[in-house]
């Protein structure tokens, strides 16, 4: 028996790097090292975690750290270091500051850790993803953003309010860029089998992907002080599962387009086969002109924000 327990590491111990260490611990989905900048967070959080194991009977390692020594051999880093939005802001307003933040965690840890999968969460994430892809060089299956599983999840549940069924049954994809000019697809999007045009009019299939589109902004508002990391920590957790227990689950992910949807040199969101080899397989999907159209646009939103990038 060669049975190893996964190495995660999580950088960044905040509101969604905490709970994707918590999520990840209580699947057993392997060790977690928790990384931060600020002295005493990690540790103070990965020991009070620690200390929910007896009771929640797992027995996986969650160790909180400031020296990325201690991060060496990770199988899967999940990157959710930086700021996140308050009221008012849009992801595109954290470009500058996070990608700086970017560049040096993943400076740090390809030095540790060069054969990790990467999953990019800071905003904008598909802007940020790309900026790690430069500074990390990892090949294009080892590197992806988080973005499309939260996006889809929050149709979802739109969905499953407006019907009163039960979220299991209720399958979204959500394209594009992870901002105001995402793509749900209510053309790929059912219930146990059947397409939502035949269960919703129109009109509440349209609010519902507005509520989609502005999904993060709507909790900010709520929140104030900070972003969403309840839903963010799961779609991660999701794709760390998918990748530790080879799944090949398929997820909206934003990953490295070449050619892929005629796009070049770019990180957005498509759907991806995602398994112990990372990013397996895009699937290219027929879309409409008008789906098209938006996805153009949402990639021009992208190009642009790589092209203001100072890193
Ligand atoms: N190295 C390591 N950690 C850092 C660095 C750095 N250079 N800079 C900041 N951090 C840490 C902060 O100390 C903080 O603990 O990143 C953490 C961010 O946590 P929060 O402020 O709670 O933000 P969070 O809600 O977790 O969001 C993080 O994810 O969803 C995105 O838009 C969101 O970009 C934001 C990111």
């Amino acid at each position: 028996m060669n049975i190893v327990r996964k190495k995660i590491t999580v950088v960044g111990a905040g509101h969604v790097g905490a709970t994707t260490a918590q999520l990840c611990a209580y699947k057993k989905l392997g060790n977690v090292v928790m990384i931060d900048i600020v002295e005493g967070v990690p540790q103070g959080k990965a020991l009070d975690l620690m200390e929910s194991a007896p009771i929640e009977s797992f027995d996986m390692n969650v160790t909180g750290t400031n020296d990325y020594a201690d991060t060496a051999d990770s199988d899967v880093v999940i990157i959710t270091a930086g700021l996140p939005r308050k009221p008012g802001m849009t992801r595109e307003d954290l470009r500058d500051i996070n990608a700086g933040i970017v560049k040096d965690v993943t400076e740090n840890i390809i030095k540790h850790s060069p054969n990790c999968f990467m999953i990019v969460v800071t905003n904008p994430v598909d802007t940020m993803t790309y900026v790690a892809k430069k500074y990390s060089n990892l090949p294009k299956n080892r590197i992806m953003g988080m973005a499309g599983v939260l996006d889809a999840a929050r149709f979802r549940h739109f969905i499953s309010l407006e019907l009163g069924v039960s979220n299991l049954d209720v399958k979204a994809m959500v394209m594009g860029l992870h901002g105001g000019a995402m793509v749900p697809l209510p053309s790929h999007t059912s219930v146990a089998g059947i397409p939502i045009k035949e269960l919703i009019p129109q009109d509440r299939i349209d609010d519902m992907v507005q509520r989609t589109r502005d999904g993060g902004a709507e909790i900010v508002k709520y929140l104030k002080t900070g972003s969403a990391y309840y839903a963010p920590a799961s779609s991660i957790t999701q794709m760390v599962e998918t990748i530790v227990r080879d799944k090949k689950r398929v997820l909206p992910c934003p990953v490295y387009l070449e050619g892929e949807y005629g796009l070049h040199d770019m990180f957005m969101g498509v759907p991806c086969v995602i398994g112990a080899h990372g990013v397996e397989k895009i699937l290219e999907l027929e879309l409409t002109e008008e789906e098209t159209a938006q996805l153009n646009k949402s990639a021009e939103g992208v190009k642009a924000s790589i092209s203001q990038l100072k890193v």
